[in-house]
């Protein structure tokens, strides 16, 4: 996987089907020779070739036709003649300097994939699955290095990327930039585009492409969570990329704080991907002997289009990120009380609801906010992590009893982050949140953000949690986190490291749950922030499914769901039916649709199961046998989007099992139309040489004619219709 010619000091990194190349040239700077696919190893030199052009200086003792200023780099830095933007910026206190030159001064290969300290990132248990190649740049004159390190999958067109920051001198140094990664293109801008996905709550993970021009294209987050607004993920595409064509150059940070992800052009026309920790209000004092560790870059490349990366990170994720214990397990069908009682809920209307559900074959209840402290708003008891009797009189032990005698599960709602005002955690510790003394800090939905950076603080909430944990039968809890940082201080850091404190906030969240998955492993944790406020690999590394979006209507799902599973599983993808109009936008769809729409991987109720019709509960019987037929093809089977919301009045998409004898096929039409012509939905996946039966039909296709010919779309009698078709193979 990893080949090193050592005449010129080449590195090709081969990942299933892709090359990545780097050299050592004679200047000993860390050349980018190429990405893209596979290759044999041989000279390419000529890609990483650079001449002399006006206005771009020439590092001292190299001829004028030498200068970094286009010279594709692996970790460029700035002042010594690039003025792209630098991958580090490492300011030296003792004379002010922020120049550093970068030298390579060493490597070595490693079987596998060390671990990145405190932070979560990919793993390659088995022997065999990859190998990593570590490359030290160094500094002589403040002995500053720069450790990269690459690992190759075998198996997967990935390779991941981070640095860790050695402060190796003996005078302290500050880090004001510290990215992941840096790669610079070789080809012209002019045919690339960059694609992100980016919204705002209740809109999460929208498609956006724009052609890429000179200057700086970016997406990040300074909210100190990943964010509804922007992923951490960037990728280029060649011009005319579509599902099924054209290259695609991925880059997904496994991180959930600020980040920066971006593009920039230069006067050669060459564009530089980057994606890091944001550098925005970022700082980080690295004592003598001190190292900095960055989070981890996931690099994907696809030459079959965003279909092509998307199943290349899907099965990378499920491999290597997603907790073996739960990856392949199907998870349980939910009820979650939210938005059938929101706060108005008692044991008794619990358990007249887990009755309900218990005879529709529902598996587990989630009790979400409001059963702790005196809550019955959002406005309080954040931190007080204790039953609240007047609500549950017999506590969560009894609740728990009574679910459980109904044949159900339970599963408990925390926003471990924050604290109320008005709690006894924050009258006994008002300075344990985030904040900046003498000023009385910025409010979000009424609470603050706990200073997760301190491991007091954690150690108080997981007391608080462990003990509900073990008072009552829980098997799984949603991990909720409602309000972005402001004021970001903590009162446990000296001035010189206050910039420090977003960060550090993350890997606290980061050792927390490595402690809660440590000690309670059988416990399934769901993601959420405000819906998909903080979707992102870190998270889904600990939380193997995270709550999509808090705008569950069917329709407004189709672009959020269509959007995130461009980088992440269905698996990933928590999706509940809920009761119409439906609470966010309002709009009325059938019940078979919502049904549909929401078979992901994670799939369950959202709704008042007491008041549904008795039509409506045959449905959700229906719906759950569904579930349960196909829960292990939709956790393992690769995805085909067929139809894009965001360019069409319909969304269309299947997955398939990886020995392509089965296929769920989806479509969702939004608005209706009349007098319409006949329409085929061509399918994709499938083995053109196998014959399959429609389910539910005595009906044989050939796999070919459903590849090239297709299903026969339904006629449009009204607005938000679907359709499901699943195949089995026959032969
Ligand atoms: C967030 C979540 C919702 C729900 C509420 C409870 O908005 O996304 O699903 O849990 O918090 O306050």
């Amino acid at each position: 996987m990893i080949e090193i010619q050592t005449d010129k000091l080449s590195f090709f990194l081969h990942a299933g089907n892709v090359t990545y190349a780097m050299e050592v040239n004679a200047q000993g700077d860390l050349t980018h020779l190429y990405w893209g696919p596979r290759l044999a190893a041989h000279d390419l030199s000529h890609l990483g070739r650079v001449r002399g052009r006006a206005f771009s200086p020439n590092p001292h003792g190299c001829d004028d036709q030498y200068t970094l200023d286009s010279l594709p780099q692996e970790y460029p830095v700035y002042g010594t003649s690039d003025f792209r933007s630098p991958a580090v910026e490492v300011h030296q206190p003792r004379d002010g300097s922020r120049i550093v030159e970068l030298k390579y001064a060493g490597h070595r290969v490693l079987p596998g994939k060390p671990k990145l300290e405190g932070l979560p990132a990919t793993l390659a248990p088995e022997a065999g699955d990859a190998e990593s190649l570590a490359i030290t740049l160094r500094d002589a004159k403040t002995g500053f290095e720069v450790e990269l390190l690459y690992t190759v999958f075998a198996a997967h067109p990935v390779i991941t990327r981070s640095a860790r920051l050695v402060n190796g001198g003996s005078d302290p140094l500050q880090l004001r930039r510290a990215l992941s990664c840096s790669v610079d293109f070789i080809p012209e801008y002019a045919r690339y585009s960059f694609l992100h996905l980016s919204g705002a709550w209740t809109q999460e993970r929208n498609l956006f492409t724009a052609p890429l021009r000179p200057g700086m294209q970016s997406v990040e987050s300074r909210r100190g969570a990943s964010s509804h607004q922007h992923n951490p993920f960037v990728a280029l595409t060649e011009l005319g990329t579509s599902e099924e064509h054209g290259r695609v150059y991925g880059m997904n940070l496994v991180y959930s704080g600020n980040f920066l992800g971006a593009a920039e052009v230069d006067i050669d026309g060459q564009p530089r991907l980057q994606i890091g920790i944001n550098p925005f209000d970022f700082g980080w004092l690295l004592n003598p002997g001190e190292a900095f560790q960055t989070p981890e870059a996931v690099l994907v490349f696809s030459a079959e289009g965003l279909g092509g990366m998307s199943r290349a990170l899907h099965r990378f994720y499920r491999r290597h990120l997603l907790s073996a214990r739960w990856v392949d397990r199907p998870r349980p069908i939910v009820i979650n009380n939210w938005e059938a009682t929101y706060f108005n809920f008692t044991t008794d209307k619990l358990c007249a609801i887990a009755e309900q559900a218990a005879k529709v074959g529902v598996e587990m209840l989630v009790v979400d906010d409001g059963w702790f402290g005196h809550r019955t708003d959002d406005k309080s008891s954040l931190g007080d992590w204790t039953p609240d009797l007047s609500r549950l009189p017999g506590g969560l032990e009894e609740l728990g009893r009574r679910v459980t005698a109904q044949g159900l599960k339970l599963g408990l709602w925390f926003e471990p982050e924050m604290i109320s005002p008005d709690s006894d955690l924050f009258r006994q510790h008002p300075d344990w949140r985030l904040h900046v003394p003498g000023r009385p800090g910025t409010l979000g939905r009424a609470q603050h953000v706990l200073d997760f950076s301190r491991p007091e603080v954690r150690e108080e909430i997981f007391r608080q949690m462990a003990a509900i944990l073990r008072s009552a039968p829980i098997t799984f809890v949603k991990w909720d986190m409602n309000r972005h940082m402001t004021e970001i201080g903590s009162a446990s850091l000296p001035p010189e490291r206050q910039m420090e404190t977003a960060h550090r906030y993350m890997l606290g969240v980061y050792d927390f749950l490595e402690r809660f998955t440590r000690e309670f492993p059988e416990i399934l944790i769901e993601g959420c922030s405000g819906g998909g406020g903080r979707f992102d690999p870190a998270m889904l590394y600990y939380t193997p499914q995270i709550w999509t979006s808090d705008n569950s209507d069917a329709i407004s799902r189709l672009k959020i769901q269509y959007g995130t599973s461009l980088l992440y599983p269905f698996s990933t993808l928590s999706a509940h039916v809920s009761h119409v109009p439906n609470s966010a936008v309002g709009r009325v769809t059938p019940f078979t649709t919502r049904g549909h729409v929401a078979l992901t991987g994670a799939f369950g109720y959202e709704l008042d199961l007491t008041e549904c019709t008795p039509e409506e509960l045959d449905e959700i019987r229906l719906q759950v046998a569904a579930y349960k037929t196909h829960a292990q093809l939709l956790l393992e089977g690769d995805l085909y989007r067929l139809r894009s919301p965001f360019d069409s009045n319909e969304s269309a998409w299947m997955v398939v099992s990886p020995d392509r004898r089965e296929a769920l096929v989806t479509y969702v039409l939004v608005l209706s139309d009349c007098n319409t012509a006949n329409r085929n939905l061509p399918l994709r996946g499938l083995d053109p040489a196998r014959r399959y039966r429609l389910s539910g039909t005595e009906r044989i296709y050939s796999g070919e004619s459903l590849l090239y010919g297709g299903v026969e779309l339904p006629i449009p009698d009204r607005d938000f219709r679907s359709h499901q078709w699943h195949l089995v193979a026959v032969e």
